[in-house]
């Protein structure tokens, strides 16, 4: 499997919360995304990593339909434990029960066109640990029926990391890092587990990709326009946050030192950071792709570089 993934939810376009909330990125161009997949998978990308929530299935379905006869060669990540309505992209709840499992991975199956998922992630990050030690036990029958191959949380909690890595074939823990946010006790729980680490926002939401400016606000179902708590950098209806785009800068040499763009940079810090990182930046354009699997080539970042970028954040 490649070092690097492509995540897949900028290509679900727009669905909303139950409250009108923007959850995606705005609109996208269907036929650039299976392109996009397409050029990826010519230069080496391996891994995907999408959900059954965004854009209230169409992720699935356009990588399905991107990867159709290369579906052997990859590995297909999804998720599960939102609950929404296709037709009108509305998500309107969650539901961790036992019984949902089954029937999320039997519709993920459906709109991917596949007849197994590689990695299986329970998408609901603060479920009661009680709770998913059970799912974990589900996860466990689905490997043996061959329905998945691998199970992992999505969650930024170690504690609840390490209830599912307590199972067999859970493999990995998908998180959030970046080289403006690091995890430290979630990639130490990875090297005592033996899990891999998939990095989700490696370039901080498109703020480390340079292209962002302060004052100026994104397009209407993009979800950055009206920021959750949950998602720091942005400012509602002013684009990025001055004070991050300030900490972007300060790293802009070190991260575009050997020819790197600034985004290839973003993603040689965290291969440098563990060598069980397996970062999964957004796309929604071809020249987006062939960017972001440019710095496969291009390799990590030195220790001495980790060690400069501490500094200058003060960490
Ligand atoms: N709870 C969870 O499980 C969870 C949560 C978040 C994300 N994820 C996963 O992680 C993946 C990535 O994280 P993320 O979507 O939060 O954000 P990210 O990877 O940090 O940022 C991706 C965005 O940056 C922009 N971008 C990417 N490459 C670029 C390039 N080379 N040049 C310029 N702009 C570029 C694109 O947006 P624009 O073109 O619109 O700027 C893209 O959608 C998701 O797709 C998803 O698979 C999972």
């Amino acid at each position: 499997m490649s070092a690097l993934g492509f995540g897949c939810w900028a290509i679900g376009g727009e669905w909303r919360s139950a409250d009108g909330e923007p959850l995606g990125w705005g609109r996208v161009d269907d036929d650039e995304s299976v392109r996009a997949i397409r050029r990826a998978l010519d230069l080496g990308v391996t891994f995907f990593d999408t959900a059954d929530v965004y854009g209230t299935g169409h992720s699935e379905r356009v990588l399905g339909r991107a990867l159709g006869k290369h579906r052997a060669e990859v590995v297909v990540a999804t998720k599960w434990g939102n609950l929404f309505d296709e037709r009108t992209r509305i998500r309107h709840g969650q539901d961790d029960s036992p019984d949902h499992v089954r029937r999320a991975l039997t519709a993920s199956l459906r709109r991917l066109d596949m007849d197994h998922v590689d990695l299986y992630q329970l998408h609901i990050s603060d479920a009661a640990p009680e709770r998913a030690a059970r799912l974990r036990d589900i996860c466990e029958e689905l490997v043996r029926e061959g329905l998945i191959r691998a199970y992992a949380w999505s969650t930024d909690d170690p504690a609840r990391a390490a209830v599912f890595a307590e199972g067999p074939h859970c493999t990995a823990v998908q998180h959030r890092l970046n080289v403006l946010q690091d995890a430290h006790e979630l990639l130490a729980l990875c090297a005592e587990s033996d899990l891999a680490s998939i990095n989700r926002s490696p370039l901080a939401m498109g703020l480390l990709t340079g292209k962002h400016t302060a004052g100026r606000s994104l397009e209407n179902g993009d979800i950055r326009n009206a920021p959750p708590a949950w998602l720091p950098g942005f400012i509602a209806d002013a684009g990025a946050d001055p004070a991050w785009l300030r900490r972007v800068d300060a790293l802009r040499d070190i991260l575009t030192s050997e020819g790197r763009t600034l985004a290839q940079g973003a993603l040689a810090w965290i291969w440098a950071r563990s060598p069980r990182t397996i970062p999964i930046p957004g796309f929604r354009t071809v020249l987006q792709a062939e960017e972001n699997a440019g710095a496969i080539a291009k390799g990590p970042l030195t220790a001495g570089q980790l060690a400069d970028v501490d500094r200058i954040l003060g960490r």
